[in-house]
């Protein structure tokens, strides 16, 4: 499979080092746990989005853009790297913010104010709606904006995570290790769709387990079908003959609570056990959930003693800071 020929931008450091939690493993009685620190990507604060970003930004550039937009919460850890990478290469940064101002700007915020962003608040309108009415203003400027989709969920930024894949793969060569299960946070899908793809081009069996993060919050197409049809024009990019269906997809919807950024006891538990067991940040929305997902399942028997399991960190630890009314261990 060769995508030499797409552009990218180097953005991070690459690869990320992959860790055993043996502390982890003891406190739950096994199974043994691997993680994949793309926490440590490199750009103000690391995390998933900035592979992703390696390939979308390198597209704007080709594409001559001198100005990048995106969308996301105003926690989001996808609009923080992005205005990082942005100011790291001159452009400017344009991020339509769902919800409203808030009296004082904190973890990811205060990150996108430092690095310079132009922030615009939708309430609402939290994944982008209002990205065509800006970039027209934008163009009446004289400027070339490039959109980036929400979440850098295209197929350049599941792209990244093919590669990414391939990167472990590597890294368990040289260890000789096997996992029999992935597991990690799915939001905006690329993560999972790339994983999926890597998955199936190294003919590996191991399962693809992202725990969703939000309530079906899909504006138009299911969740679930989008991620598949997005492995699909994945394959479809990079020329590779494979095809997936519905039932390749293996999307965990059990520990969603009350719904994205929720944060109730699972979380709570998640970040303070990896914190105490393991010195490693997890965070409110993303990884807390899907670490409290895995506990489950090992606890729940989903996940057996004799599995081998790789938690893939996925990053997200600066929104810990905005969200310390939610976090009970801010109480004790
Ligand atoms: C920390 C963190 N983990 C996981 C995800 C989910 O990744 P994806 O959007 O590719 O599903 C995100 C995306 O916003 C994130 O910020």
């Amino acid at each position: 499979m060769d995508y030499n020929h797409i552009p990218r931008q180097s953005l991070g450091f690459f690869p990320t080092s992959l860790i055993e939690l043996t502390r982890l493993s003891d406190k739950l009685g096994g199974p043994t746990i691997f993680m994949k620190r793309d926490d440590n990507t490199g750009l103000a604060l690391g995390g998933n989005k900035t592979r992703k970003l390696e390939f979308i930004i390198g597209d704007a550039l080709a594409q001559g853009a001198d100005c990048v937009i995106t969308a996301g919460a105003a926690q989001s850890n996808h609009c923080r790297q992005t205005a990082a990478a942005a100011a790291s290469l001159g452009l400017d940064c344009h991020l339509v913010l769902g919800g409203e101002e808030p009296e004082q700007a904190s973890g990811n915020l205060l990150l996108d104010k430092i690095f310079g962003s132009h922030i615009h608040w939708a309430g609402a309108h939290r994944k982008g709606e209002d990205i065509p009415k800006i970039v027209e203003q934008l163009k009446t400027q004289g400027k070339k904006p490039y959109v980036i989709p929400y979440g850098g969920s295209n197929e350049l930024g599941a792209l990244a995570f093919v590669e990414a894949f391939k990167e472990l793969e590597s890294q368990c060569q040289n260890i000789n290790e096997t996992f029999t299960h992935i597991v990690f946070a799915s939001s905006s899908g690329g993560t999972q769709a790339g994983l999926m793809l890597g998955n199936r081009l190294s003919n590996s069996p191991c399962q693809i387990v992202g725990i969703n993060i939000d309530k079906g919050e899909t504006d138009k197409v299911p969740f679930d079908q989008y991620t598949v049809a997005l492995a699909n024009s994945t394959a479809a990019l990079i020329a590779a003959d494979h095809q997936f269906s519905e039932s390749d997809l293996i999307l965990n919807s059990d520990y969603v609570g009350g719904g994205y950024g929720v944060v109730g006891t699972l979380e709570n538990e998640a970040i303070e056990m990896t914190a105490q067991t393991e010195g490693i940040l997890l965070d409110p929305v993303y990884t807390g959930r899907a670490m409290g997902g895995l506990i489950d399942m090992i606890r729940t028997g989903k996940i057996k003693q004799t599995d081998r399991v790789l938690f893939w960190h996925t990053g997200g630890a600066p929104a810990l800071f905005a969200y310390s009314n939610d976090l009970d261990i801010a109480k004790k």
